[in-house]
């Protein structure tokens, strides 16, 4: 891939002539890469693969656009891409094992093309293990960085590139607390130079220039955004309101792998909202792993009254936010949904345990009773809300009595859905030091319980809104059926409807006919929405 013309612009004052701010120097370093992607014969391929949440999705179209920005084909596959890039979670170990398994397929492609670039990113990244593991025993990978420096990518690619055609460039790290990086390989390098006369001496030099650009930051307070992004359908986006987490739930690894909480300023959020509005954006989702606690001179649900505003000047016809932790859900954020005109009627309220001895244990700053009382009160200010929760079986300890609560409250709030997950031990948390004398096949009769019981109630849910008339979303061709549409209703339902594909993006009404368990298939009905909330 490194030609003789590229080593050109790979010359050493390319690199220094760099500007020190942000974002102008990561613009500065997509305008060089760009001359080498961009400027050949052959469309460059690129594949990028995201594991975990909805914060992990938004940073894959972030390295999507700046791909793109360079000249990537993007969406390629990824056993044949020229760029792979993998955005990895670890919230539970089989997101890790998912990793290594790719990584594994990935080797013999490799193997027949050494020019293809491979990156690991994400949260698994800032885990000073899993990256000596990948140093180790996947030396095949290129570019490691982790999640606070996402936004420095276009360098660490072009420092590769630098890499491999001879140059090392040491890191000016800016008073940054590093995990890991590889910027120790430019003093090597300076020192094999001495030798590079003999021939195991340039043997060294060319290991060295083998290794991979490693740069994975211990946290920051940076925000830096303004850089590309792609999204994955044109009339929906992911909006970061803000990052990390405080609330050190006693299972969960975010806190470590995300850092502390730090909100975006209100101007900057309006700025990408009207940007994105221009775009013909018609749904946005903000993004937090706490969006409850945002605190960027306003709260959360003043933010959310001014974007309802915006939404109405702008023409973006829906918001949607997540994730809320129920501690922090007040009254006024309550009521500024139900007086909203933009604002879905879905709320995710991850209930974790219903039992006060493991809500504690769990460090989750509320008991059974308020969790009852504050989905009562989300339900009793908008009827047609739609509630999704979290749950965790098998929290270390936890008792049949304990799960027998568990499975109390779902009967009470009757979910819509819920993400149901068997506890996973993470190295570094607080939890990982508890005794689980429970045995496994107790833990999977117990999921299975729950699983049946919860399926249950989203069926019987779903059937209470057969023949009722709402607004949907319309994302795709059906997966299943060529003639059939995809969409969503504002409650976050999937709907199949007999359509012209020309109705994608778009927001019909439809009436809900057949319940198919977890989907419904409908009709449309008029030329237009004047329906967005579920009725009669
Ligand atoms: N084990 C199992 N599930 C977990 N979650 C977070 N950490 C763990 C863990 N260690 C679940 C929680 C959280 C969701 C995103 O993942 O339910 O709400
Ligand atoms: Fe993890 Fe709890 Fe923070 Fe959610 S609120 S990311 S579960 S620590």
């Amino acid at each position: 891939m490194i030609s003789e013309s590229l080593k050109e612009l790979l010359k050493d004052d390319v690199f220094a002539a760099a500007p020190a701010e942000e974002p102008q120097r990561q613009h500065y370093f997509i305008e060089q890469l760009k001359k080498v992607f961009g400027g050949s014969d052959r469309r460059y391929t690129a594949a990028v693969v995201t594991f975990g949440c909805q914060m992990n999705a938004r940073d894959s179209e972030k390295l999507e656009g700046i791909l793109s920005e360079i000249g990537f084909a993007t969406g390629a596959d990824e056993q044949d891409a020229d760029f792979v890039a993998f955005n990895t979670c670890t919230v539970r170990e089989n997101a890790n094992e998912h990793l290594y398994g790719r990584l594994g397929r990935l080797k013999s492609a490799k193997t027949k093309n050494r020019d293809m670039i491979i990156s690991v990113c994400g949260c698994m990244m800032q885990e000073a293990d899993e990256i000596e593991k990948l140093r180790s025993r996947y030396s095949f990978v290129d570019i490691i960085f982790g999640t606070h420096n996402l936004y420095t990518f276009p360098e660490l690619l072009f420092r590769l590139l630098r890499k491999r055609s001879g140059s090392v460039d040491a890191f000016d790290d800016n008073g940054i607390r590093m995990l890991t990086s590889s910027s120790d390989d430019a003093v090597r390098l300076d020192r094999l130079m001495r030798y590079s006369g003999t021939a195991s001496g340039q043997k060294d030099i060319e290991k060295l220039l083998r290794r991979p650009v490693v740069s994975v930051w211990e946290g920051s307070d940076r925000i830096v955004e303004k850089l590309p992004s792609k999204r994955k359908y044109p009339f929906k986006q992911g909006i970061n309101i803000m990052f990390g987490c405080n609330n050190f739930c006693s299972y969960c690894i975010v806190p470590y792998v995300r850092g502390r909480e730090k909100s975006r300023l209100p101007e900057e959020i309006f700025d990408e909202i009207r940007a994105a509005a221009s775009e013909g954006v018609k749904e946005i989702m903000l993004l937090g792993q706490n969006v409850n606690s945002y605190s960027g001179g306003i709260n959360f649900a003043q933010l959310l009254r001014q974007i309802d505003s915006l939404c109405d000047e702008t023409g973006i016809e829906r918001i949607r936010f997540m994730t809320s932790h129920p501690k922090d859900l007040s009254d006024e954020l309550i009521e500024v949904m139900a007086s909203s005109k933009h604002v879905c009627r879905q709320f995710h309220l991850p209930l974790q345990s219903g039992s006060d001895r493991i809500l504690k244990l769990m460090n989750r700053h509320y008991d059974k009773e308020r969790f009852l009382e504050r989905a009562a009160a989300l339900k009793a200010a908008m009827p047609d809300i739609s509630i999704s929760t979290d749950i965790i079986v098998g929290f270390p300890g936890e008792t049949e009595r304990d799960f027998l609560e568990t499975l109390d409250v779902l009967g009470r709030v009757r979910f819509d859905s819920a993400f149901t997950f068997i506890y996973s031990r993470r190295e570094g948390t607080p939890a990982a030091a508890l005794e689980d004398p429970t045995e496994e096949s107790v833990i999977k009769e117990r999921f299975e319980r729950l699983l049946g019981f919860q399926n249950g109630i989203v069926e019987e849910n779903l059937n209470a809104l057969a023949g009722k008339k709402c607004g949907v979303l319309f994302e795709e061709i059906s997966e299943y059926d060529p003639g059939l549409i995809t969409g969503k209703t504002e409650q976050g339902i999937t709907v199949h409807v007999p359509a012209d594909p020309g109705i994608i993006g778009q927001i019909r009404d439809v009436v809900l006919e057949e319940n198919h368990k977890f989907y419904f298939t409908g009709s449309l009905v008029g030329k237009e929405s004047n329906a967005t909330r579920i009725g009669g």
